[in-house]
């Protein structure tokens, strides 16, 4: 039986946008306070993108980064894949748009979307077609999630920040993405949605009014799912891999709510310096959260060559993924 090629990371970028907005500031606007975020989200500032700034914005500047990272040039790419539930257009991909920015000239170039699971799914795509024999894959989470929310629903607008974060994959000697654990239950498709804006209701001026272009969110319910979905996930892709939690070194969860956080921490058995949180400074940024984590992470030297690394993301749909990595750089 032949083996199947070994596909790691070989390098990470991020990008978000200069603008921070913080409890603080939202205090001003909102009938909230920075102790109720804090205490219930451990969120402490947020990234907004500039009016001028898009999704692809966004995934441009951590795709260059991520290619620099890598020491990887453009023309060693041959796939470019961009998770994302805010995209420029309906049509064309975003990733599109990202390959003629960066010259990646003929790639293949689509989008993905499983909200914020999209990079657990993204990532688990991208290696199988370098398993497959495409050499290099660029494979980004981008996001401008406050141009989902309705600015005046303080149980929504608080939560959310604009991000991307990018990886390039390629093959390795051994080690790399070791296995991935992607789940959906569209019976939750309610729970967490944006009810105008498709085909199916168009936006009116009427619409609009009303607010059905934002997203609208059963946050308890949504809690619940997270929790449980979180630990399980995780569990499901160690064991697949024939790997426990014990061989954990950092878990990089999707950094929606600490709480969610530390409730999945306890069920793995992990203490808080096997577990990766940037969530005071960006909120919850979508397909961009788990790539922008697993970026800082790598930066401040939280990962080392040899070490095992989950990442597990869950989303609207409902959605969920794990990816169990093998650190290769
Ligand atoms: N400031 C002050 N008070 C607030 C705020 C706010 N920003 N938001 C809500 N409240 C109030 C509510 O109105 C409510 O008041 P009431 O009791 O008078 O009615 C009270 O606080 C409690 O509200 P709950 O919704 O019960 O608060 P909870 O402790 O459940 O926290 C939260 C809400 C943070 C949204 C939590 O449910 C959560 O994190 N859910 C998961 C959400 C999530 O992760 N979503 C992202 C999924 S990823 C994706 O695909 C986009």
């Amino acid at each position: 039986m032949t083996s199947l090629q070994a596909v790691g990371i070989l390098g990470t970028g991020s990008r978000v946008p200069d603008k921070i907005v913080t409890n603080f500031d939202l205090e001003k606007r909102l009938d909230t306070s920075d102790e109720w975020i804090r205490s219930r989200t451990g969120i402490g500032a947020r990234r907004i993108a500039a009016d001028n700034e898009a999704t692809s914005d966004l995934a441009i500047g951590a795709a260059k980064a991520a290619l620099e990272n890598a020491g990887t040039t453009v023309d060693q790419i041959d796939l470019i894949i961009v998770a994302t539930c805010t995209p420029d257009h309906f049509f064309p991909a975003t990733a599109a748009i990202v390959q003629e920015a960066i010259g990646a000239v003929r790639c293949a170039a689509f989008d993905i979307n499983a909200v914020c699971s999209g990079f657990s799914y993204a990532l688990e795509v991208g290696a199988s077609m370098v398993r497959a024999g495409y050499r290099r894959a660029l494979v980004i989470g981008a996001d401008v999630m406050s141009r989902t929310v309705n600015w005046e629903d303080r149980s929504t607008c608080v939560l959310f920040g604009d991000a991307a974060g990018a990886a390039v994959l390629g093959p390795v000697d051994e080690g790399g993405i070791l296995g991935s654990v992607l789940g959906a239950d569209g019976s939750g498709a309610p729970l967490l949605y944006m009810p105008a804006g498709g085909y199916r209701e168009p936006n009116t001026p009427e619409g609009i009014e009303a607010h059905r272009n934002c997203m609208v969110m059963n946050g308890r319910e949504v809690y619940k799912f997270a929790v449980q979905i979180m630990g399980e996930a995780a569990v499901e892709a160690l064991t697949k891999c024939g790997l426990t939690s014990d061989d954990v070194a950092l878990f990089i969860p999707h950094q929606a709510n600490i709480r969610i956080i530390e409730s999945a921490a306890k069920r793995l058995g992990l203490c808080s310096d096997r577990v990766f949180v940037n969530l005071q400074d960006y909120g919850n940024t979508s397909a961009a959260s788990i790539p922008l984590a697993l970026d800082e992470a790598s930066r401040q030297g939280r990962i080392k060559i040899g070490d095992i690394v989950v990442t597990v993301g869950f989303g609207a749909g409902l959605t969920w993924g794990a990816n169990v990595i093998r650190w290769t750089r």
